[in-house]
């Protein structure tokens, strides 16, 4: 805030520049490029090219083949970056989610499939067990509690199978304390120096992930309305706290996160605010998938107005600081502001 002495009215008359789209435009403090935008993404194994998601339309799982083909069409609309999720066949999962370091799992493949397509986009990798666990959650089970280090080990095997695969930026999203001086630790041993790290450093258990357990198949924690924030609340955060998240983040960049992740993002917008004041490092939110399928739900019934809607609420994550938002509305906001 400027410290100059506001006049009074009528010298002051703050509607002077909002008078014209001219004006108004040029006196915007928050102007959305596709250039903040991260295209949140899930690939299947099928010959489909295709699969929709039921409770989120417009975001349909893609085949390896089309995760190519979107990679190309990010770089045409200027989309900096493609974060991919996998939908991991149910016969492939087991209680310690084995699958997640396969070499040529399907991760790996669409890493490189896009990086082939497209080598100048930026691939971000989900560093977590949940889509491999047949109990799915993010963490093995020792005891009938997620066993934290057990779970780290684990994790840094995928990790390290992901940056082979050509993944540039590494973001765990498990919760695990400890994970990024691990994976960071493993990476500068095995060559991997310049791979990033985007922790999502600030994750609260919420009902928002809902679709996305739908997305992934990784319904038998309940997914939609069954999605019960309760059932990760050992690792994930409590969405009372606020102090608990610039803790989380201070750890993260102390065991070396190049950047950091709050999310979900619109109700925690607060979060992205204190993050970005209190530690001035690139701070991304994530748009989850119960904010997408809130906006296409009321849309769909005709009452909100679509495009308006969805590119409020990414300039919301601009103006509350982040440097970035992982989206699956990536595609259509730089569609829009092309
Ligand atoms: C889990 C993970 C989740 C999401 C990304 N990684 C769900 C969860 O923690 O249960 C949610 C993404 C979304 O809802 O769009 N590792």
């Amino acid at each position: 805030m400027s410290k100059a002495p506001l006049a009074a009215y009528p010298a002051l008359r703050l509607r002077r520049l909002r008078q014209a789209e001219w004006i108004r435009r040029l006196v915007r403090e928050t102007v959305l490029t596709p250039g903040d935008l991260i295209w949140s993404m899930v690939v299947h194994d099928g010959p489909e090219d295709e699969i929709a998601v039921a409770s989120m339309p417009g975001a349909p799982r893609l085949s390896v083949k089309k995760a190519a083909e979107a990679a190309k069409r990010a770089a045409r609309l200027g989309i900096p970056a493609i974060a991919v999720f996998p939908y991991i066949d149910g016969a492939k999962k087991d209680a310690l989610g084995s699958s997640a370091a396969d070499p040529d799992g399907l991760v790996s493949r669409a890493v490189r499939a896009m990086k082939d397509a497209a080598p100048e986009v930026g691939i971000l990798c989900d560093v977590a067990l949940d889509p491999f666990t047949d109990h799915g959650h993010d963490g093995l089970i020792q005891g009938g509690k997620i066993a934290n280090d057990p779970t780290v080990e684990r994790l840094v095997e995928q990790a390290l199978v992901q940056a082979a695969a050509g993944c540039d930026i590494l973001a765990p999203s498990d919760m695990m304390d400890g994970r990024i001086a691990a994976l960071r630790t493993a990476l500068e041993r095995d060559g991997h120096q310049d791979v990033m790290i985007m922790s999502y450093a600030a994750k609260y258990a919420s009902a928002f992930y809902g679709p996305y357990r739908e997305a992934i198949g990784s319904g038998v924690l309940g997914s939609g309305p069954d999605a019960n924030p309760t059932d990760k609340m050992t690792y994930q955060m409590d969405a009372g706290n606020t102090d608990e998240a610039l803790r989380e983040v201070a750890m993260d960049i102390a065991e070396g996160a190049d950047m950091v992740m709050v999310k979900p993002g619109m109700p925690y917008l607060d979060i992205v605010r204190r993050v970005h004041e209190a530690f001035a490092l690139p701070t991304f939110a994530f748009q989850v998938s119960g904010e997408y399928a809130m906006i296409m739900a009321a849309a769909a019934n005709g009452w909100i107005a679509e495009d308006r809607a969805i590119l409020e609420s990414l300039q919301a994550f601009k103006r509350a600081g982040a440097s970035g938002t992982l989206t699956y509305f990536a595609p259509r906001v730089a569609e829009m502001l092309g």
